[in-house]
């Protein structure tokens, strides 16, 4: 049973959650100098063996969240580390009712930004703040140093920010935390630092699926390429930990044991959110995108055994083998290039739209270390936005439009090489589509408004006057000028 050590005041950050990130964060808390961290999980035997395991750390166990509370200096805070969903609501439902004005509650979960919204609005008519944190790591990250992105109040930022830097990655001497702005930004910033890490984990599985079926490699060999490949711009925790799951034997049939696991990726539901948002804001992120339909696709086994009997092409064995390791190694760098620069361009809408003022270069400076997406490439993002803070797109980055200057060619190769072998490489085809889309002097959106004037009459503008005009199209197609959007 939890013998709370003590229960006046002596803790200044408090944790309730003690699963492995919440325990994960709480050790963090507590191995840092200066911090004593009360504890709480509604199964007190979580709280008794976090405490017996480490008798040596500055824990305060409580039972009850008026012995939590009580434990707490003030301004109380306090960080909730349990499954996003109605068990936050219910967590939070209950510190509001020991809590006073001026207390932090910050929940450290993957919650919906809007959702983050609603509760922040609700608990400051309480007078107590109320932070969204979206927290980047993983379990080993919370222990060792994540990447944090909360956002919350200004006041709440006086208190948190010192406890936060504490615990967070350090890169360059200067901790991964940012106050990223109020109510939801913080969440929202997380979303999108997941939906980049959908798109990144997809690059790199049609990379791996390109190379394992156009050379034959096995996945030792592929471990190599991508341990190889670390060693240059794209090192990244995501191509350090590839190369570790593709050197991994099952043991119960010394396969490989990415041959052993199901091909059916699963999914917490942050990268749909992300699409989802990026729609309703208008944002293209078509990397992010096809990874989530990717992985929907991968989840349709019905479908896929109906489909294997279609006819595909019979691909031959790829002849320059070196070359078109390093095409796909360029190709994925171009690709990432894309999926990051369609990030950044929904956090600025997002921005605009929920009137937060999020600075993109301390958003990749705090990429850099402690988070999934953590990468040397976020150094290079993280200088193009300190050389202009308002590019207008990451892609015309002097340092960017070099890169995919000298990849193109590869990254196209790439992409017809995948199509006539019948190999699906759905990122790295939308990337390059968006890229091409995006620096085409004229786009068919001309036919597609003459179009939707046809059997609409939603009227267009044209390129040489100005004005909205609609043509008679059941008439004698002559154009009028005329009140519409043109839209
Ligand atoms: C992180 C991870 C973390 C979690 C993902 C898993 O930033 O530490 O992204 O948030 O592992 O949410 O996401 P999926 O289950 O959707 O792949």
């Amino acid at each position: 049973m939890v013998e709370a050590r003590a229960t006046e005041a002596q803790a200044n950050i408090g944790v309730v959650g003690l699963a492995v990130m919440g325990s994960n964060l709480a050790r963090n808390l507590a191995s840092r100098a200066g911090n004593t961290v009360a504890v709480f999980n509604r199964s007190h035997e979580k709280t008794d063996t976090l405490l017996s395991e480490h008798p040596e750390a500055h824990f305060v166990g409580t039972t009850t969240y008026a012995e939590f509370a009580a434990s707490l200096t003030k301004p109380r805070a306090a960080l909730i580390m349990v499954q996003a969903g109605a068990g936050t609501d219910a967590v939070i439902d209950e510190l509001v009712k020991v809590f006073e004005p001026g207390d932090i509650i910050v929940d450290g979960g993957n919650s919906l930004f809007t959702d983050t919204i609603r509760r922040e609005k609700a608990v400051r008519e309480t007078g107590i703040n109320f932070v969204g944190a979206g927290i980047s790591g993983g379990e080993e990250g919370a222990l060792r140093g994540p990447s944090i992105m909360p956002g919350g109040s200004d006041e709440s930022w006086v208190t948190l920010g010192p406890i936060l830097e504490s615990i967070a990655a350090v890169v360059d001497g200067e901790p991964c935390v940012t106050h990223v702005g109020h109510d939801g930004a913080g969440h929202f910033v997380k979303m999108i630092h997941n939906g980049i890490e959908y798109a990144d984990m997809q690059l790199i599985g049609e990379a791996y699926d390109l190379i394992r079926r156009g050379t034959g490699k096995s996945p030792t060999e592929i471990a190599d390429i991508f341990a190889e490949w670390n060693t240059g711009e794209l090192e990244s925790y995501l191509i350090e930990i590839t190369a570790e799951v593709l050197r991994q034997v099952d043991t119960s049939t010394g396969k490989p044991l990415v041959d052993m696991i199901l091909d059916q990726a699963g999914s917490k539901g942050t990268g749909v959110w992300t699409v989802q948002t990026a729609l309703d804001l208008g944002i293209p992120v078509s990397g992010i995108a096809e990874a989530v339909f990717a992985r929907s696709v991968s989840s349709k086994p019905a479908q896929r055994a109906a489909a294997a009997a279609l006819p595909g092409p019979t691909a031959s064995p790829v002849e320059d083998v070196d070359g078109f390791i390093e095409g796909v190694r360029q190709a994925l760098y171009a690709s990432k290039v894309i999926a990051y620069s369609q990030g950044f361009d929904a956090i600025v809408a997002g921005a605009e739209q929920y009137d937060w003022d999020i600075k993109k270069g301390e958003i990749a400076k705090i990429w850099r270390g402690g988070c999934i997406i953590r990468a040397r490439f976020l150094n290079r993002i993280t200088e193009a936005y300190a050389e202009d803070p308002s590019l207008v797109s990451l892609v015309t980055a002097p340092f960017f439009t070099d890169v995919v200057a000298k990849a193109q060619d590869s990254w196209r190769n790439v992409v017809a090489d995948a199509a006539h072998a019948g190999i699906p490489a759905p990122v790295f085809a939308s990337s390059l589509a968006y890229y091409d889309s995006l620096r085409a002097d004229r786009l068919p959106a001309a036919l597609t408004q003459g179009q939707r004037d046809f059997f609409g009459a939603h009227t267009y503008k044209r390129i040489d006057k100005e004005g909205v005009f609609h043509t008679l199209w059941s008439g004698d197609r002559t154009e009028i000028e005329t009140e519409g959007s043109g839209h």
